[in-house]
């Protein structure tokens, strides 16, 4: 399909989603997304988190058409504008006040390694120092620095940022070594050949990394050593932000209160490019126009991000939703761990961010052919892409998220039983082969 299409004829060999799925979409809505041959599809993909209110929500549509019927400006540089000061309020009032969290606000360039790229430098050029920790499975964007911290092979470059060491992350060795004892001499040795850094990036629970979660002591005990040492704690909260774990940030159940904060991906609620940088007032040290560029912010963004927060945030309705969902994909999840121990290694997440790591990462692969064929978007992640990533909308009905899981269930229940009758095909098999010798 791809092949003879426009897209195989003319755009550049990098495409990557679109291989996965190769089909062309015509609309979306809540948690459907549509084809031109007029399939209809469960979306467990999100756009990569993109889209955590789901696709096209009524009240930010009609916002922003509003919005746009008015002609309002789009784009005003980093001027001043009724849609930004009135995000800036919302943000402000329903977000940070609530939390107690006192926080400037930096629009970068709209993607996330932007953001990533903004935190970086105000880090260096704060404490003076080059080097910066970041972690194993970490993913932080593909631009030269954020390229730099970001742990995966394939996607690193020779050139990117080289001061970089990179540390392990909570229970990356398992039983065997206690990361944060680990950090903890390296700081403190002097001979331990690691310059202190500026910075510490993390995020507290790894996407693209295979759903990695850091526990709450970890993140504790993280946040203890940057103040000892001086070092920026900077979260990036790019993924696991904007609700995906269950409340708007991510370190809140941590009662962590990092430096700078990277925002972007559902902060818009509608797909639209946008980040933020939080930066703790202290560290608010830029000259202006230090860090300067073109979209530095997005008027219909602020649009669409502050009538967001005013639909889902004012109040406990989402939390309390992604609570009841969370429990429907962890008991399917634990369901299909209890089941099929034998091909399925562990199940692991939080809020609606969790995924399936099975032993053979082919077989992760063929899950999520299988479930594309029965019309079932879901991505994998991981090193191997050994595990399957379930970020279902934060809003999806019940019943749509219960298809979904129950899609993934039969899909699975498939694979074991075919597994199962290959196991004992080839244990019937040994004794014939015997008898021949
Ligand atoms: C945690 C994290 N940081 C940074 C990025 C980079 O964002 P973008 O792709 O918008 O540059 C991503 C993208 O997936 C991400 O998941």
């Amino acid at each position: 399909m791809q092949k003879n299409s426009v897209y195989g004829e003319h755009e550049s060999i990098v495409r990557s989603y679109c291989r996965r799925f190769p089909m062309e979409i015509t609309q979306a809505r809540g948690s459907y997304l549509y084809d031109t041959e007029g399939n209809r599809y469960i979306d467990f993909l999100s756009c990569a988190g993109s889209v955590n209110y789901g696709h096209n929500p009524q009240v930010l549509k009609s916002a922003l058409v509003n919005y746009l019927e008015s002609d309002g400006i789009q784009a005003a540089l980093d001027m001043h504008t009724v849609a930004k000061g009135e995000f800036i309020k919302v943000f402000h009032n329903a977000i940070l006040k609530p939390r107690k969290m006192d926080y400037r606000l930096q629009f970068t360039g709209p993607t996330g390694t932007s953001v990533v790229e903004s935190a970086i430098k105000l880090a260096r050029k704060q404490t003076g120092r080059k080097n910066v920790m970041a972690f194993t499975n970490g993913f932080h964007g593909m631009s030269g620095t954020s390229l730099g911290l970001t742990g995966n092979r394939y996607h690193r470059q020779a050139v990117q940022d080289t001061h970089v060491t990179r540390l392990p992350y909570d229970g990356y060795m398992g039983e065997e070594l206690n990361t944060m004892a680990y950090l903890r001499r390296l700081l403190a040795d002097n001979s331990s050949g690691i310059d202190l850094p500026a910075a510490i990036i993390l995020e507290t629970v790894q996407g693209e990394g295979g759903i990695n979660v850091a526990s709450t002591q970890w993140l504790r005990e993280l946040q203890g050593l940057t103040r000892e040492y001086g070092i920026f704690l900077i979260i990036d909260d790019i993924q696991a932000g904007c609700g995906r774990t269950g409340q708007f940030f991510s370190f809140e159940l941590a009662g962590i209160q990092p430096d700078l904060i990277c925002l972007s991906k559902s902060l818009s609620g509608y797909g639209l490019p946008f980040s933020l940088l939080l930066i703790a007032p202290e560290h608010d040290k830029w000259m202006p126009a230090e860090d300067n560029g073109t979209f530095r912010g997005n008027t219909l963004a602020f649009v669409s991000a502050k009538t967001a927060i005013e639909q889902f945030w004012l109040d406990d309705r989402l939390e309390q939703d992604i609570k009841r969902r969370e429990s429907m994909v962890r008991s399917c999840l634990q369901d299909l761990l209890d089941r099929y121990p034998q091909l399925v290694k562990s199940v692991r997440g939080r809020g609606l961010f969790y995924g399936i790591e099975f032993f053979d990462p082919g077989l992760t692969d063929s899950i999520a052919t299988e479930c594309l064929a029965r019309k079932l978007i879901i991505e994998r992640c991981g090193p191997d892409d050994q595990v399957l990533k379930l970020m279902p909308a934060l809003t999806i009905d019940d019943e749509i998220l219960a298809n979904g899981l129950s899609i993934i269930t039969d899909v699975v229940t498939q694979f074991a039983t075919l597994n199962a009758q290959l196991t004992q095909w080839m244990h019937l098999s040994v004794p014939q082969e015997e008898a021949l010798l």
